[in-house]
């Protein structure tokens, strides 16, 4: 009786502020996620764009059995981020050329999808690995489309930044680097190779074909330019890239971060004038204890803080690893995303979202819910 006393209080007070109250459908952090035809959503490693009004989830199709593509990049589209409708695979992969960059078989990962408001076309980056040759390619890849839900056409894949250095290497950094031969630095994990990898010992090694792109995250800041940041230097350190105005090559402007901290899964956002960054350590696909960067500027210099996680399994990322934050419209807040990979089942992978909470010195925080609703952030 209290409790419907209570309720009835609620909406009196609701519609006499001229506000409705919405049924928000829960969000239950790794379980099933049927789609509109009751399928478990399949979009790893994803990212979600908000669009004119709508939500599109773009991310890894991924099998009963392999982790491979071979179905290719699919979208999922939501008014209300917890109703999806399958929209299919809006980047397919190739099935009659095995030549092809993109030939069924490759490895497709951590999608990302921006809207350029000068082209009005919807660019996705991706990581491609070329078929049959397991993570040695390490290469990023675009894709374009004039419509959110495709079809995107493949343009090219490359590794960012052939020829270019940090732009803001110091003299003197650049005069060490000169003195690198890694016909010194043989054997691995040694103090000294170590030290020559903070160096630069790999960026040295890439810079004529060009640096590794592994696992990635697009952002575009309040100025409409967009940034590529990525896992390079065989997963050892960070990248953060600018991209061209219409968002489809690299400017040859970038930076290293963390150089040695083995970082993976970077999902980065922006509140009141900080850049944040969340990622994972490099353990395969078994979970590891998050990571968390902050900047006054996307170029530095970047901070490393205590793992934002609260909670159980808060030292494994709740048995998930960074994928994306969503940054809500109207300023709402953030939501974290993360995968539970099951690599023996990987079409069996599951999500995790959180709302991020902000500490009163404006730390964010991730405390793990078995189930909220979007009504948090209202
Ligand atoms: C961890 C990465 O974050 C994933 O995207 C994937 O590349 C796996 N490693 C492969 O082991």
């Amino acid at each position: 009786m209290k409790h419907i006393f209570l309720n009835l209080c609620l909406a009196c007070l609701l519609a006499a502020c001229g506000t409705k109250a919405v049924d928000y459908a829960p969000i239950r952090p790794g379980e099933i996620w049927p789609d509109d035809q009751g399928a478990h959503i399949n979009a790893h490693g994803g990212g979600v764009l908000y669009h004119d009004g709508k939500y599109y989830w773009y991310g890894e199709h991924k099998s009963d059995s392999t982790s491979n593509a071979l179905v290719g990049i699919m979208c999922y589209s939501s008014d209300n981020l917890t109703d999806w409708k399958n929209e299919g695979a809006v980047l397919p992969v190739v099935e009659n050329d095995t030549t092809s960059d993109i030939a069924k078989g490759c490895i497709m990962e951590r999608p990302k999808v921006i809207y350029n408001e000068k082209t009005k076309k919807f660019v996705m980056w991706f990581h491609l690995e070329l078929r049959g040759q397991g993570y040695r390619a390490a290469r990023s890849a675009v894709a374009v489309s004039d419509s959110p839900t495709g079809p995107f056409a493949y343009l090219r894949s490359m590794r960012p930044d052939k020829g270019e250095l940090p732009f803001n290497m110091t003299e003197e950094e650049r005069a060490t680097l000169d003195t690198l031969n890694a016909a010194h630095y043989a054997k691995w994990w040694t103090p000294t190779w170590r030290k020559a990898i903070e160096q630069g010992l790999f960026l040295k090694r890439d810079l004529e074909g060009g640096q590794m792109a592994r696992d990635m995250q697009l952002f575009v800041d309040d100025d409409g330019k967009a940034y590529h940041i990525f896992s390079s230097e065989d997963n050892l350190t960070l990248h953060i890239a600018e991209l061209s105005d219409d968002y489809l090559s690299h400017t040859g402007k970038y930076i290293r971060i963390a150089p040695g901290g083995h970082n993976e899964a970077p999902a980065i956002f922006k509140k009141d004038g900080t850049y944040w960054m969340i990622t994972s350590g490099c353990t395969g696909w078994d979970p590891n204890e998050a990571r968390m960067f902050s900047a006054p500027s996307i170029w530095g210099p970047w901070k490393q803080w205590p793992n934002p996680c609260v909670g159980p399994k808060s030292e494994i990322t709740f048995g998930g690893q960074s994928t994306y934050v969503l940054a809500l419209p109207g300023g709402k807040g953030f939501i974290f995303m993360a995968d539970v990979w099951r690599p023996k089942h990987p079409s069996d992978a599951r999500y995790i979202w959180l709302p991020i909470e902000f500490s009163e010195d404006g730390t964010p925080v991730i405390r793990w819910k078995d189930e909220w609703t979007m009504n948090h952030f209202e």
